[in-house]
């Protein structure tokens, strides 16, 4: 007889159908086989399956078992195959009803002693059970999680096998267990405690408002990293259908603390000696990097030009996509990754190119080596570079004026709410920011006067804007009116947004 239990793969946040099917084998040494393109901690799971049940005081036949996971030809990695796999198992040994398990999804990872331990993509999991009207059994940390996929979803989440059995046995039910939401931090901090720097305060808003990228360049200790770690201070929550997406990602990373969905928007900021892998995703396991982690939210970059320069050309294709395509020789995986680039650096390696009164000593090659490190196509991609000067000592001395995060963050709520519906009426409901809106789309929004227009026309002649820099400079364009409430893109809206622009290299 062969025993049956359903659970996924998961190929990038998507959770693919796997059967798992065990029976009785001939064959020696007895113990459990497991077949169906596994990987090593798959493989290692027969092991772990045999000693879950001895704890749970249930002892294997001095038999051999196969367990394929089928289909046979897709890759399978992680250990969230061991319940199923053992419950599998348990179907061929007896210690279950062949039906009892007909209309469940399982995973979860089992401990030597039997107690079921926490694995990522639970949500996906339970997206896909809900989608195919199955129920789902996953470990009790991951029941939260579990319990988001709606309401008409049956979820056990059992801490042990023991339990489990219980539970299927009908003699100690386990509770359904509640979805649960992330505390709100309420001490992030604030835009407040900056002091002068308009200019810069004026580009963030700018940024947050229609999530476009950013560059900050200025001498040590100007504040550009204090700026740019207040940005989550005035972003807008994170809408229900973003919510999904960004806690998708982050379940299949294992990275939804205690199974909490959280409404704030991902600021990741990874350091400098990051790899490839790291960043674009990858490596020994497929998993999502800092990119996809920064998923409808932020990836903040310090000390840019200190990145491997072939890391930060890796970016490109996502900076332009929106997402990250992994290929690797047996499975191609794609994981979302619309993020908002935010980068700070120093003008040169000193850092103290341009600061009236120094020169550096190695001269001009001192920011031109430092900044060549960041190439043409890169700086292309960014839509705001603004120059973050020194704090003048008038401003540090004096009493702290700088408006509050919460003024700021009102105001970036109105833009985003006006582009939001700006591309729900024009059939996108899926597009909440300009800078995420395609070419063809900007242009028929944005709706310059005449003006504007001979502006937009004798600047891109002037700098030979590259066709990407047009459009977005009209994006940021169309920022700056959504920010002054106008409904018509007017020509000072076109100048400040080319003022940000000018002075790149490649426009
Ligand atoms: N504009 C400012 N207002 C108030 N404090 C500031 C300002 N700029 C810098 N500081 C103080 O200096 C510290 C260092 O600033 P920050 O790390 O943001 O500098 P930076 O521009 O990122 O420098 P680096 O180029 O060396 O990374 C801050 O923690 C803060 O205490
Ligand atoms: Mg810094």
């Amino acid at each position: 007889m062969v025993a049956r239990v359903q659970t996924v793969a998961f190929q990038g946040i998507e959770a693919v159908p796997v059967d798992v099917q065990a029976q009785f084998t001939s064959g020696i040494p007895p113990g459990v086989v497991i077949v169906g393109l596994p990987d090593k901690a798959i493989k290692e799971s027969g092991e772990r399956v045999k000693a879950a049940l001895l704890s749970s005081g249930l002892s294997l036949p001095p038999r051999r078992i196969i367990a394929n996971l089928a289909p046979a030809d897709l890759p399978k990695e992680g250990s969230h195959y061991d319940l199923p796999i053992a419950l599998a198992v348990m179907g061929v040994i007896g210690a279950l009803p062949a039906d009892a398990l007909e209309g469940y999804l399982a995973l979860g990872e089992l401990g030597l002693d039997g107690r079921l331990a926490s694995v990522g993509g639970v949500l996906p999991a339970a997206m896909a059970a809900h989608a195919r009207d199955l129920r789902i059994i996953c470990p009790a940390p991951c029941g939260p999680e579990a319990a988001w996929a709606g309401d008409d979803v049956e979820v056990v989440a059992p801490d042990s096998l023991l339990a489990l059995l219980n539970h299927l046995g009908g003699h100690q039910l386990c509770a359904r267990p509640l979805p649960r939401r992330q505390e709100r931090r309420t001490n992030l901090p604030d835009l407040a405690d900056v002091r002068g720097q308009d200019v810069a305060r004026r580009a963030l808003e700018l940024a947050a408002a229609g999530g476009h990228n950013m560059l900050m360049i200025g001498p040590p200790g100007a504040g550009k990293s204090m700026l740019a770690e207040r940005l989550p201070s005035i972003l807008p929550a994170l809408n229900p259908r973003e919510l999904l997406d960004v806690s998708m990602i982050a379940s299949v990373a294992g990275e939804l603390e205690g199974g909490a969905l959280s409404d704030r928007r991902p600021f990741r900021a990874p350091h400098h000696s990051a790899s490839m892998a790291s960043l674009v995703g990858g490596g020994l396991k497929v998993r999502p990097g800092e990119v996809s982690m920064a998923h409808n939210g932020v990836l903040f970059l310090d000390e840019l030009p200190e990145f491997a320069p072939s890391v930060l050309d890796s970016l490109r294709q996502p900076l332009e996509s929106g997402e990250t395509v992994i290929a690797r020789a047996n499975a191609r995986v794609t994981f979302p990754a619309r993020f908002q680039l935010i980068a700070a650096m120093n003008p040169c390696k000193c850092g103290l190119a341009g600061t009236p009164g120094h020169t550096c000593k190695r001269g001009d090659a001192c920011a031109a080596d430092y900044q060549a490190r960041i190439s043409g196509p890169f700086l292309d991609r960014i839509d705001i570079r603004v120059d973050v000067p020194a704090v003048g000592a008038a401003d540090m001395i004096g009493p702290a004026t700088g408006e509050a995060s919460a003024a700021v963050a009102e105001r970036v709520k109105v833009a985003r709410d006006i582009q939001r519906e700006r591309y729900l009426a024009a059939g996108h409901p899926e597009i909440f920011t300009n800078a995420a809106a395609p070419v063809k789309l900007i242009e028929t929004v944005v709706n310059p006067d005449r003006d504007s227009q001979k502006l937009m026309l004798q600047a891109a002649e002037r700098f030979s804007l590259s066709a990407r820099a047009y459009h977005r400079v009209l994006k940021v364009a169309r920022t700056l009116a959504d920010l002054a409430g106008s409904d018509q893109v007017t020509r000072p809206h076109i100048a400040e947004a080319l003022s940000y622009r000018i002075g790149f290299a490649g426009t």
